[in-house]
């Protein structure tokens, strides 16, 4: 069973305050205990939202940060980064990623992204085209989304109707076919549930936040009968 002593260290408030769904640092907490991270590499933190994920890797792995989003802009983040004090660590950037990455080949020594990749790498050309080049080859990438337990084809269970749209829904598969789309990129792959599924969603629907409230409804009727949260990891090939 995984234990979660770095997330402990950070303060409930501020994590609830700036979650944008299950706990994205609980989650990062348990990936990057499987994979290496060395003070001094230079990550990609891919779709990192309100830059959580972003911290904690700075502040527990002492890495250097590209904090990539698209709905959060740069200086929201920047804002945050100043506040924990992270602002020489991590470098905020928006930008979309299913248009461009603005980075160098092989300039990263590490992919990470929580609860972000199904929006733009749910295809078989995303990580071939936009990814793969900016990562070195043999670097650790770490992947966490929201999936489903069985593969739905788009279609929602009827009880999940009054609180998800197609679009949404259509991003989210079950662990076969994020391993059709991704093990052909990663060395040593390794694809299963998260541990910390319930704990990360407990956290997240006892926010305020009203996508929260909306997400309880969802879970009260029947939502963790179809709904995981699946961990991808590997080596860039
Ligand atoms: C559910 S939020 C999760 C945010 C954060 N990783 C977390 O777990 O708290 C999904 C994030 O993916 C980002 N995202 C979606 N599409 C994107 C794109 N095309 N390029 C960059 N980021 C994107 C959004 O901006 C959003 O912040």
């Amino acid at each position: 069973m995984t234990n979660y002593p770095r997330t402990e260290k950070y303060d409930k408030h501020f994590l609830s305050q700036n979650f944008m769904g299950p706990n994205a640092v609980l989650m990062l907490d348990e990936i990057t205990q499987s994979i290496e991270l060395k003070k001094g590499m230079r990550v990609l933190d891919l779709g990192c939202g309100m830059g959580l994920t972003s911290v904690f890797l700075a502040k527990e792995y002492g890495v250097q940060t590209f904090a990539v989003d698209l709905w959060i802009s740069a200086s929201d983040n920047y804002k945050r980064f100043l506040q924990m004090g992270v602002q020489d660590l991590v470098i905020p950037i928006h930008a979309d990623a299913s248009v461009e990455l603005p980075f160098a080949d092989e300039y990263f020594d590490a992919l990470i992204s929580v609860d972000s990749y199904h929006y733009y790498g749910n295809n078989d050309d995303f990580f071939e085209k936009r990814l793969k080049s900016l990562i070195k080859k043999g670097s650790p990438v770490a992947i966490v989304i929201p999936g489903t337990k069985e593969e739905m084809n788009g279609v929602i269970p009827e009880a999940l109707k009054p609180f998800l749209d197609d679009e949404g829904f259509a991003t989210l598969h079950c662990m076969t076919w994020w391993t059709h789309i991704l093990e052909k990129h990663l060395d040593d792959f390794v694809i299963r549930e998260m541990d910390c599924t319930d704990a990360a969603w407990r956290d997240w629907l006892a926010t305020d936040n009203p996508y929260a409230k909306q997400d309880v409804e969802m879970m009260k009727a029947g939502g963790g009968r179809y709904l995981n949260m699946i961990s991808i990891t590997g080596r860039r090939k």
